[in-house]
């Protein structure tokens, strides 16, 4: 049977990275197979461009920004996502196509559309089983990730680019409710888990 496909959502700080390693947990103590896997990323090219991209001393056009990220995409579905969800692996992935709607198109103001045609075209029809977004205001996910590193080019961004972003994934959010659903993540770890339980319990049905 086919597997599932979760991609987690979310501002940086928002507690991507700390649930999907709790969902994989979750998963694997229920003898489900996953592929845990993110983007930008995934794959040996992928990660390579990843480094490219976060690199914020390497200046580049948003276009550019955008199309490195819907190429480094192409390959991951190619090489990792689908051939996982056709051996029936439950693929977890931190970060998908709302991300670049999202930041891209929110924070930068690359045009819908364009992402639209380039979603399209690189995805052929794909779209995840779930989209989790955990919602938080961009002070407090800041305050979360800014106790860990040195900022990135996504990090070094001001709080309005934040908002803008957090927008763009509560946009996304109201224009897919069935495949997309919000969490209030500014709660406390247990709580946000509790309702992450519900939703991907009900995808094992
Ligand atoms: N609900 C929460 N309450 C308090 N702290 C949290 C919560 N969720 C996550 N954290 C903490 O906030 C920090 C950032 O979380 P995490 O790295 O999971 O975010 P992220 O969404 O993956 O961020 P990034 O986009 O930067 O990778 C971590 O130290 C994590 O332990
Ligand atoms: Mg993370």
């Amino acid at each position: 049977m086919r597997g599932k496909f979760i991609t987690l959502e979310g501002i940086d700080g928002a507690g991507k990275s700390t649930h999907l390693a709790w969902l994989a947990t979750h998963f694997r103590t229920r003898n489900l197979p996953i592929c845990q896997t993110r983007e930008p990323g995934g794959t040996p090219l992928g990660e390579k461009l990843r480094a490219l991209l976060l690199d914020k001393d390497q200046p580049m056009h948003l276009e550019t920004e955008t199309l490195l990220m819907f190429a480094a995409r192409r390959e991951h579905i190619q090489q990792v996502i689908e051939p996982a969800l056709a051996r029936g692996d439950w693929v977890l992935c931190d970060r998908f196509t709302d991300a670049t709607f999202a930041y891209q198109g929110g924070g930068r103001g690359v045009a819908c559309e364009k992402l639209e045609i380039l979603e399209q075209w690189v995805q052929d029809g794909l779209q995840p089983d779930l989209t989790i977004i955990f919602d938080l205001p961009p002070a407090i996910g800041r305050a979360r990730a800014g106790r860990i590193k040195i900022p990135d080019r996504f990090e070094a961004e001001n709080e309005a680019f934040y908002e803008r972003v957090r927008a763009g994934y509560l946009g996304r959010a109201k224009n897919d409710v069935k495949r997309i659903r919000l969490i209030d993540a500014s709660r406390s770890i247990a709580e946000v888990q509790a309702d992450l339980l519900v939703l991907v319990d009900r995808l094992c049905q």
